[in-house]
């Protein structure tokens, strides 16, 4: 109104002047028309969570909106709008507080381009949004649809009996938008129809998911549950239900397997300890061994490192052993007495000597073929002195025979031949059988003698046992086979003395 009063005051140049200006003007920003309407998408707006999105709307015919209101608000929720633009501005209030500073309209509202651009995206923001342009006579509202996937967590899957030899599978999932699919499906992929799915929603208004499914297992047949917004956009868990009564099974076979598993760990355990101990023993006679290997000879005396002298008779008499005769091996000249622990010459002339060809000796029940072994003997009894002081058998001997000795008595009773002894010959005195025999300083009255057998170091000892002194030591007992006490008794018996 004003323009044009200033116009007819003007003269007739000006005014073609500010006509053709006005003209300008005019094509450049056309008034707001009387109708106008507002264009939007047909589907859903798309966006992630975080982003920045543009809900569009747009005026039909295009004028300059500047003038007008445009309010942008969700559906439930116009009188507080998510932004509000009056009076050539955006307005502070009222406003939704959860989208301030996160909205702006940057289409160009000269334009006729009411666009709302929402930055940092939530999930809150999801929905329905009403665009609202008006002036004094006109107003036209649009909706539009702000949509989002969401993938929510992974499917938890679980069994539980269903009765009737099946099985109840669940599986359930939460944090999705919009709504997700559910899918079964088993070992061959197949798909297993399913309707039982549940969707409830958060305070967030996302969806949790579930469904479950009574299922006939087979042992290897595993079932997958798929929940999916798309093919880019899915999560998959399997899981492979078993029988809750082949759980039953498989529980108690397993506990009573873990029970002998028990059982055999603890024999193991014991065994082992046992075997410790034994090693422990071993270790400790090995040691007592090394110090035996010393010695020679009767009179020559060597010490090993750290060893102890094998001349020791205390030493020595730790490994002691209760050993006893074998009547079986006994010569036929030779009684066994005393439960295998006296062996006695007797010359008994009406005897059938079905053994004449045999040394007259006795054998042990025991045989070595490791370790230390020691043993006592008494080869001197005063009592039966006289008894048999005329049977012409003054000879006695004690040591050891290799098991696979030839006992004939043709064969020599040396080392050579598989005998290591100590013996007494009337008229020589004592000897050990080297060949030729070596002498023995030993006392005449010598009644008992000690005999130690170590194994492992291919040595053997004698020691008279009253004065408590080492007698003579081979050091040629070649262990690769066993030995067994020998004992052949004289003109006294030979009696083992086991008692401590
Ligand atoms: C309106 O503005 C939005 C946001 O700036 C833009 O994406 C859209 O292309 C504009 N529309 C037209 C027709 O220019
Ligand atoms: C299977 O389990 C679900 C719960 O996980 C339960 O709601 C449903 O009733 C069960 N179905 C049967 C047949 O037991
Ligand atoms: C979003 O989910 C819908 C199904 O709800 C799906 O059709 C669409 O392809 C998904 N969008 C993307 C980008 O994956």
């Amino acid at each position: 109104m004003e323009t044009n009063r200033r116009i007819t005051r003007s003269g007739v140049l000006l005014r073609v002047l500010i006509l053709a200006a006005f003209t300008v003007t005019i094509t450049a920003q056309k008034p707001a028309p009387e109708v106008f309407t507002l264009t939007v998408p047909n589907g859903p707006i798309l966006t992630r969570l975080n982003a920045s999105v543009t809900l569009p709307c747009e005026l039909s015919p295009i004028f300059n909106v500047e003038p007008l209101e445009v309010r942008w608000y969700r559906s439930e929720n116009s009188n507080r709008p998510a932004l509000l633009y009056k009076d050539h501005k955006i307005q502070e209030a009222p406003v939704d507080p959860r989208y301030r500073g996160r909205v702006s309209l940057t289409g160009g509202l000269e334009r006729g381009n009411v666009s709302l651009t929402l930055e940092r995206v939530t999930v809150e923001d999801r929905g329905e949004y009403v665009c609202h342009v008006s002036n004094e006579r006109w107003y036209e509202k649009a909706n539009v649809y702000l949509s989002m996937n969401v993938t929510g967590s992974a499917p938890v899957l679980s069994v539980a009996s269903g009765g009737g030899g099946q099985v109840n599978v669940t599986c359930s999932s939460e944090g999705w938008s919009p709504q997700p699919k559910l899918t079964w499906r088993n070992k061959e992929e197949t798909e297993i129809k399913n309707e039982q799915v549940l969707f409830t929603s958060d305070s967030q208004g996302l969806l949790s998911v579930s469904s479950w499914l009574l299922y006939s297992p087979s042992d290897s047949d595993w079932l997958s549950c798929t929940i999916s917004l798309s093919e880019e956009e899915k999560r998959e868990s399997r899981v492979l239900p078993h029988k809750p009564g082949a759980w039953k099974e498989a529980f108690i076979v397993t506990l009573v397997l873990s029970l002998i598993l028990l059982c055999a760990l603890s024999t193991v355990v014991c065994i082992l300890l046992k075997h410790r101990d034994q090693m422990k023993l071993e270790q400790n006679k090995s040691e007592t061994k090394q110090l035996f290997k010393g010695t020679e000879n009767s009179l020559e005396k060597r010490t090993v490192k750290e060893g102890i002298n094998l001349e020791d008779w205390h030493q020595v008499k730790a490994f002691k052993e209760n050993i006893t005769m074998d009547e079986n091996t006994a010569h036929s000249d030779i009684r066994v007495t005393q439960e295998g622990k006296t062996a006695q010459y007797i010359k008994e002339k009406e005897m059938i000597k079905s053994s004449i060809q045999r040394h007259p000796h006795v054998l042990a029940n025991q045989s070595f073929g490791s370790e230390q072994h020691y043993w006592e003997v008494k080869v001197r009894d005063e009592t039966v002195d006289k008894e048999v002081g005329d049977c012409g058998q003054l000879s006695w001997y004690v040591g050891v025979s290799r098991d696979n000795a030839k006992r004939t008595s043709t064969v020599p009773v040396t080392p050579l031949h598989g005998f290591w002894t100590l013996f007494y010959e009337e008229g020589k005195g004592f000897h050990v059988n080297t060949d030729p025999p070596t002498s023995v300083h030993v006392r005449e009255d010598l009644s008992m003698i000690g005999v130690f057998l170590d194994c492992d170091n291919q040595s053997l000892s004698f020691y008279n046992v009253d004065t408590e002194s080492h007698i003579y030591t081979f050091c040629d007992v070649v262990t690769s086979h066993k030995f067994l006490p020998v004992f052949r008794p004289g003109q006294h018996p030979i009696t083992i003395l086991n008692e401590n």
